[in-house]
């Protein structure tokens, strides 16, 4: 019962969409604009770095307290579901229609909550394969597939590399359509602005 509350609770936190509410303070619906995406590098790409990072903060705090909540109310698996719940949320929002985000900032929250080390693997990862690509999207996959790969090295629980993967399989599959732009050479480039 209570780890069923932590996931409903979670998947609330997470459901509420920064980007869009921040978007909308600008007069400008997110999700028509850019890569149509309600992460930080869209919104960043539209509104600029202040309100970028802002989401940023926002989206991995959603991540954060899921941990936290799924923490107060149980043990490990009730806190990963928890944290699974968020990312649902944040993927398929309940006051979006089900629509939503591709989870890379909700899932950095989820992991910093869990180990800041692997995050810091993961975000070493991220910015590397950012610098040489210019690609956010693939720069996200990177990080992602160093999540599980950094607890598997590190000896984490198994649990965590179990939810790990999971976490990996979902950031992938939600940039479905940006690694069909990678490969078709449309992808949006950092400093570009615009699809190339
Ligand atoms: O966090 C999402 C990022 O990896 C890609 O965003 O807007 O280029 O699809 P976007």
């Amino acid at each position: 019962m209570n780890t069923l509350l932590a996931v409903v609770i979670s998947y609330l936190i997470g459901s509420i969409p920064v980007g869009v509410l921040v978007a909308r303070t600008r007069g400008i619906n997110i999700m028509e604009h850019g890569s149509g995406n309600i992460g930080t590098t869209n919104v960043w790409r539209n509104l600029g770095p202040v309100y970028g990072l802002f989401v940023l903060v926002m989206d991995m705090a959603k991540g954060v307290a899921a941990v936290l909540i799924g923490r107060h109310f149980g043990g490990v698996e009730t806190e990963l579901l928890a944290a699974f719940g968020a990312l649902c949320g944040h993927s398929w929002s309940i006051f979006l229609r089900f629509k939503g985000g591709k989870i890379v900032a909700t899932g950095a929250g989820v992991v910093l909550a869990i180990s800041p080390a692997v995050t810091l693997a993961a975000g070493v990862v991220l910015l590397t394969t950012l610098g040489i690509s210019r690609y956010v999207s693939l720069s996200s996959i990177m990080a992602a597939i160093t999540v599980p790969a950094a607890m598997a090295f590190w000896g984490m629980d198994t649990l965590y590399i179990i939810f790990g993967i999971i976490l990996m399989v979902f950031v992938i599959y939600k940039h479905r359509s940006n690694i069909q732009r990678i490969l078709s050479g449309t992808e949006f480039k950092v400093g570009k602005g615009k699809k190339r």
